[in-house]
């Protein structure tokens, strides 16, 4: 094969400060986890010498530690896209030290390709094989794909692949690999089945593209998951008792259920309930991350075609996966996440979309990533991807967290991603909300009765004292953030008083 093996250390040496790379996986699964950690090391030499040092980094969702976590600590990120799931960088959105571009992943593809994002330099991308037929390279991925084949074909000065042989070449077959043409030019993208191929199972590049090869040895990034609670089971319960009924009413096809779920552990333990109910009929999952509970569930045969973008496991269950990857042939496969989050294809299954709220106010709108309005917590992902598209679009969360302190149902949220146009049902323990068909003021009687009990009457009386101002959706501006602010001043939501707040 015509192509250098270097080291991870002189991949970082052709990456100049202001570049912008494009990095391979989706989540820490299938990222590369050699060169960055490279990357950051050069960054500390140069500040160290006095020189600037940062570069731009663009992935398919987010990555794993060696990148975010090491790239952030090393202060070597200047611009950053699309999500990102790791502290150490979270705490860089929130100084202002990174500037980040919190974009929903569908889009992410397409605004490289039109150039919005910049071009990039260098691609970073990792693969569990390479082989060489007829003069060009096929690269088998690994556990992720996100924007892989964007990355190879667009990076101006070349690609990196780590090629790494903790991951198993028994993957080769599982991935589906097709980009989309640009919307003036799209032709329907023909995938009437969760995992029905329409592309290749490998990227095809010409030797000349790719700048080395880095041997590696290292396993993915993802934790293990947060075991289920009584909170988790309980919404799990109402989740499947709601999508029976939807069946029951003709809302939902039976024979046709297909779940897209999303990211944490609450979104984990929640398909796990979904899977042990036996009303619930064998379903299919079309997603962008599957966790540990759908992989225990294809096995088990509950799930029976399972596409998405990633495998986000920890290493012991992707190795697992690895030693009976008979048991996942032909009924799991792995897409780019222009595929897996695509809303002509979200919209043509059907899909029934579970994914997890930080707060839900009265009215239904959502917010998926803002403590208090304003510090980040990961992004907006691919939840507005599933939410706009999906036939069912629910949100999931504990009424309460922080020990009772915060509420999960407020007056107003103090961040909107999700309109109460695109938000079909909100499940807490307590409960469904099911907001279709409802009127403001039936949307909040239905969601403050899904409310924790502590909470209840608060939330009452503020919509007492707003019907008293009237409008469709009443509000009192003065108080709409009344909660936020208590908790901010005195710790607990639960100390709200609204006269205080009354003008
Ligand atoms: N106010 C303050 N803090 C809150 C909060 C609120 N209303 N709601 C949650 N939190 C805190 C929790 O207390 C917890 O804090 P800790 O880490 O200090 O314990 C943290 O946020 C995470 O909450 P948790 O309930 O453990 O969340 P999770 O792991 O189930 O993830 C989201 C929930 C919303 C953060 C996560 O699903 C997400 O990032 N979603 C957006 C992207 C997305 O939906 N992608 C999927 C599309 S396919």
């Amino acid at each position: 094969m015509n192509v250098p093996f270097i080291t991870a250390q002189e991949a970082a040496e052709f990456v100049s400060h202001g570049e912008l790379l494009g990095v391979g996986g989706f989540g820490p699964a299938g990222s590369p986890k050699a060169i960055t950690p490279a990357i950051a090391e050069k960054a500390r030499r140069e500040h160290a010498g006095g020189r600037p040092f940062q570069v731009n980094i663009v992935t398919g969702a987010s990555i794993g530690a060696s990148c975010d976590g090491e790239l952030a600590a090393a202060r070597a990120i200047d611009r950053r896209l699309p999500f990102s799931v790791n502290s150490e960088i979270r705490r860089a959105y929130n100084s202002g030290e990174v500037r980040y571009t919190d974009l929903n992943l569908s889009d992410n593809a397409t605004h490289l390709r039109q150039g919005i994002t910049g071009r990039i330099d260098w691609g970073i991308i990792e693969a569990c094989d390479i082989q060489e037929i007829h003069g060009k390279l096929r690269i088998y991925l690994t556990a992720g794909i996100g924007i892989a084949p964007t990355i190879c074909r667009l990076a101006q000065k070349g690609v990196f692949v780590e090629l790494n042989t903790w991951h198993s070449t028994k993957l080769i077959g599982m991935h589906d690999i097709y980009e989309i043409e640009d919307p003036w030019f799209r032709a329907p993208i023909r995938i009437t089945h969760p995992i029905e191929h329409i592309g290749l199972p490998y990227i095809e590049v010409k030797p000349e593209q790719i700048a080395g090869i880095v041997e590696t040895h290292l396993p993915d990034e993802a934790r293990s998951m947060t075991a289920a609670t009584d909170v988790t089971d309980r919404i799990g319960q109402h989740m499947a008792d709601f999508l029976i009924w939807n069946m029951k009413e003709g809302y939902i096809f039976r024979n046709k259920l297909t779940l897209q779920s999303g990211v944490g552990s609450g979104a984990n333990a929640v398909l796990g309930a979904l899977g042990s109910c036996p009303e619930v009929p064998n379903f299919s999952i079309y997603t962008e991350v599957l966790q540990e509970e759908p992989l225990r569930l294809i096995r088990e045969g509950r799930v029976v075609a399972a596409s998405t973008g990633a495998l986000t496991i920890s290493s012991e269950h992707l190795q697992e996966l690895y030693d009976n990857i008979n048991d996942f042939r032909g009924r799991l496969l792995l897409r780019p996440s222009e595929i897996s989050n695509c809303p002509e294809i979200i919209a043509r299954l059907g899909i029934c979309s579970l994914n997890t709220a930080i707060e839900v106010d009265i009215y239904g709108h959502v917010n998926s990533t803002k403590i208090c309005g304003s510090r980040m917590m990961n992004g907006v992902g691919g939840s507005a991807d599933f939410t706009c598209n999906s036939v069912l679009s629910t949100f999931t969360c504990g009424s309460t967290t922080k020990n009772g302190c915060i509420s999960s149902i407020v007056p107003f949220c103090s961040h909107v991603d999700h309109t109460e146009h695109y938000v079909d049902a909100i499940i807490t323990e307590y409960g469904v909300a099911d907001l279709r068909n409802k009127c403001a003021t039936e949307k909040a009687e239905a969601l403050i009765a899904i409310a924790h009990p502590d909470y209840r009457p608060l939330l009452r009386d503020y919509m007492r004292l707003a019907k008293e101002r009237g409008g469709h959706t009443p509000h009192v501006i003065s108080a709409a953030f009344a909660m936020h602010d208590t908790y901010l001043r005195k710790g607990d939501m639960r100390l709200t008083d609204w006269n205080e707040y009354i003008k």
